[in-house]
C-alpha cells in the first residue's frame, strides 16, 4: 500500500479507536443493482445504471468496469469492521493503510478466540496480523520478499517465508518458492488441523492475486475453505482493456451464483480503492482512477 501520495486524493475518514479495533463507517455506493445473474443477461439492458450480470465481460467499456470495480453490495454486511487501520502522515499528506474490511455479522464473523487467518503478503506491516491475533485468531502470515526465514511473530502469529500463487514452483524471476493456497493449507494440517475452516483469507500479492484466485476458485478450496476473502487487487496505468476485461471475468466467477465449477457463490461486502495509487490510466484515456482496489467478500454458503 506504500506508494507516492497524490495530493488531490480526497477522503473523509471518520475513525474511532476502540482499543485495537479501528470502527471506519464505510461509504457505501448506491449503485442500483439488478438481481438477475448471468445467465439471464439481457442485452436490452445496456444502458442502465448498472451492469454487472447484464453485459458480457467481453464487451464492457472501461467506464463500466470501474463501475463494477467500485461497486459494492450495500446490503450484503451490517457491520463491516476495518481491522489493522493506522492512519499514515508522509510528506503532509494524511490518509489510511494496513486496513482489511472483516464481516463480524453474527453468522459470519469469526469467533473470538477460535479463529484462524491466512494473510498474504505482509511487507513489513503486521498492523492487521497483529489486530487478529488480538481477536484471538492463530494468524499464518506468508511473504516470500521480506528475506525472513519462517519463524513464530508471536504466540499467535506465525510467518512463513513462502507465497501464493496459482501453481507450485520457483519464481520465475526472484527464485521465491511458490505455492497454491491448497499446497499451504496441506502443509499446515499438523499446526490447525486438517478441516478447520479459514475464518479471513487475506491477500496483497502484487498481480498475483490473478494466478490465485482462479486455481483457488478451480480446487474448489475457497468454496470448501474460506469463510471471508480480502484482496487487494492491482492494474497497472498502461493495461490494456483486454488485460481489465480478463481480471474482471475472475471477479465475476468469483462473485458467480451457478452450480458450475468454478462459480464462487461470494458476496462482496466492501469495495474501497487505496488512496495512495490514483494514477492517469490509459484505458480512461488519461482520466484518473485507481490502480489498486481493496475488495471483501464473504461465502454465501456461511451467511
Ligand atoms: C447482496 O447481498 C445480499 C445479502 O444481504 C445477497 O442476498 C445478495 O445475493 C447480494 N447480491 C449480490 C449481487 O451480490
Ligand atoms: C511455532 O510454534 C508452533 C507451536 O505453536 C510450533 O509447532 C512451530 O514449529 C513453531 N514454528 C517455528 C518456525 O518455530
Amino acid at each position: 500500500m506504500m506508494a507516492i501520495l497524490n495530493r488531490k486524493a480526497s477522503l473523509i475518514v471518520l475513525a474511532a479507536n476502540f482499543a485495537v479495533v479501528v470502527i471506519v463507517l464505510v461509504f457505501h455506493s448506491h449503485t442500483s443493482y439488478h438481481k438477475e445473474q448471468l445467465h439471464l443477461c439481457p442485452s436490452v439492458h445496456v444502458g442502465v445504471t448498472w451492469i454487472n450480470d447484464i453485459k458480457a465481460t467481453e464487451s464492457m467499456t472501461a467506464e463500466e468496469i470501474y463501475r463494477y470495480l467500485h461497486w459494492t453490495n450495500s446490503t450484503s454486511c451490517q457491520t463491516a469492521i476495518d481491522f489493522g487501520l493506522r492512519i499514515l502522515k508522509n510528506d503532509g499528506v494524511i490518509a489510511p493503510d494496513g486496513y482489511t474490511a472483516v464481516c463480524l455479522d453474527q453468522s459470519i464473523s469469526p469467533v473470538f478466540n477460535n479463529c484462524l487467518v491466512y494473510s498474504f503478503g505482509i511487507h513489513n506491516q503486521w498492523t492487521f496480523d497483529e489486530d487478529m491475533a488480538d481477536f484471538g485468531c492463530h494468524v499464518y502470515s506468508f511473504d516470500p520478499s521480506m528475506n525472513v526465514g519462517n519463524h513464530n511473530r508471536s504466540e499467535r502469529i506465525h510467518f512463513y517465508d513462502i507465497g501464493l500463487d496459482g501453481k507450485n514452483r520457483l519464481h520465475p524471476t526472484t527464485g521465491w518458492k511458490m505455492r497454491t493456497a491448497s499446497s499451504i493449507y496441506h502443509m499446515l494440517t499438523s499446526q490447525h488441523g486438517a478441516t478447520t475452516i479459514i475464518d479471513v483469507l487475506k491477500m496483497d500479492i502484487e498481480f498475483s492475486e490473478w494466478d490465485a484466485i482462479p486455481q483457488m476458485l478451480q480446487s474448489g478450496f475457497l468454496t470448501d475453505k474460506v469463510k471471508q476473502l480480502a484482496v487487494e487487487i492491482h492494474f497497472n496505468p498502461d493495461d490494456p482493456l483486454e488485460a481489465f476485461r480478463h481480471r474482471v471475468q475472475i471477479l465475476r466467477n468469483l462473485e458467480a451464483t451457478s452450480q458450475n465449477r468454478g462459480a464462487g457463490g461470494f458476496v462482496r461486502f466492501s469495495s474501497r480503492p487505496n488512496p495512495w495509487l490514483k494514477r492517469p490510466l490509459k484505458v480512461l484515456g488519461g482520466r484518473e482512477d485507481y490502480t489498486g482496489l481493496e475488495l471483501a467478500w464473504y461465502n454465501s454458503k456461511y451467511y
